[in-house]
């Protein structure tokens, strides 16, 4: 019998927050923990699923899946991958899936996304369906988007799909054009911190990011008498033209977005030519402009960038993915790697909040497959 085998990565943002559903530049990597998921075929026309992480059992017909209401369930991810796979016309067979998944579910490394695209690769390999990773990206973020009822961007599911051992991943989202830039810098070791805080606020306040981002354009267009199909395509200068006229909040948050495209460019340049302190330069500004311009940042995800920050060894910190909770990351010197932990320990403690959780990581590989004959 065919068995199949399939690991799909959790990633971690480097730069480029909250600008790929406006067209913008992104640069996030894979990363080292990663969700396993084995795949057996059925004769009949059902998917059964048991996630060892959460300890669930849950099983579908693929003949009955209408896109979810309410609130999702982690099932809900994998009907919807199902969904967008025979939208597109391909098929879908039945299937017994176990996961066991290293990355935290729900903290912000892309769980979900490591589920929607790894259970996308497993049920291809099982139908022999030949799509390439770019494509099997594309199809888990509409299963996101039209089915689970998130609208998230292209960012994650094309780290997972994409993502390169060593390398962070350059990404164009108007375009989908991407690249591998190198990210080992030596004697240095990413540290994830999960301030464990939920980002219950999360889907709401991330829905109304994207609804002022809308807003922004149709005033800047009003204000210019141009239009602009995105914040993309928005320069510094039709911003200092509209300063004033533009509503305050709409300005910073087309400020913001607008200065992190220009981060995105100067990292790649940066990392290509192995500076890891301008980069890390770029990281501090990044997170500033989330804290303050575009406001997704929490106490918990401030003081950990501040602490990490103040620990000579580290060249930069920033909160990661979509923000209100979730992690930070901390690119720093492997030496002094204990240290900043202890001093964020510590930090945590004086305020009286939940431990943090710490991973340290280099740039994984993404999606593998295996198919095993027994
Ligand atoms: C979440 C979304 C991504 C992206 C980030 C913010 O992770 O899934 O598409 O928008 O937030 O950069």
């Amino acid at each position: 019998m065919l068995k199949i085998m399939v690991t799909a990565p959790g990633r971690v943002n480097l730069i480029g927050e909250h600008t790929d559903y406006n067209q913008g530049l992104v640069m996030p990597m894979a990363i080292e923990l990663a969700m396993k998921i084995e795949a057996v075929p059925r004769q009949d026309r059902r998917i059964t699923a048991s996630a060892l992480p959460l300890n669930r059992q849950a099983a579908f017909d693929l003949e009955e899946l209408a896109p979810v209401s309410g609130r999702p369930r982690w099932i809900d991810y994998i009907k919807g991958v199902c969904w967008a796979l025979r939208e597109a016309g391909y098929p879908v067979p039945g299937a017994d899936l176990k996961i066991r998944s290293s990355i935290p579910i729900g903290s912000g490394l892309s769980s979900s996304a490591a589920l929607e695209v790894g259970v996308a690769v497993a049920l291809n390999a099982l139908s022999g369906t030949e799509l390439p990773l770019l494509e099997t990206a594309l199809l888990c973020q509409k299963a996101e988007n039209q089915y689970v009822g998130v609208r998230c961007g292209i960012m994650d599911q094309m780290a997972v799909a994409l993502g390169r051992e060593g390398h962070a991943l350059l990404i164009d989202c108007r375009s989908l054009e991407y690249s591998h830039i190198p990210f080992s810098p030596e004697g240095c070791r990413l540290l994830i911190v999960d301030s464990r805080v939920q980002r219950s606020l999360g889907a709401s306040e991330y829905n109304r990011r994207r609804e002022e981002c809308e807003e922004a354009l149709e005033q800047l267009a009003k204000i210019t008498g141009r239009s602009f199909p995105s914040l993309r395509e928005v320069k510094p200068e039709d911003l200092r033209e509209a300063e004033g006229r533009l509503p305050e909040l709409l300005f910073r948050r087309s400020r913001y977005v607008v200065e992190e495209n220009r981060r995105v460019e100067d990292s790649a340049r940066a990392l290509r030519a192995g500076d890891y302190a301008a980069f890390g330069e770029l990281m501090k500004g990044s997170h500033l402009g989330l804290r303050d311009l575009y406001q997704v940042s929490c106490a918990e995800l401030d003081l950990i960038v501040e602490t990490a920050l103040a620990v000579p060894g580290v060249l930069g910190a920033r909160m990661t993915g979509a923000g209100f909770g979730g992690c930070a990351i901390v690119l720093a010197k492997s030496s002094v790697l204990e240290e900043v932990q202890a001093r964020i320990r510590e930090a945590f403690q004086r305020e009286g909040w939940r431990e943090p959780l710490f991973y340290s990581t280099g740039a994984g590989a993404g999606v593998t497959v295996q198919r095993i004959q027994a």
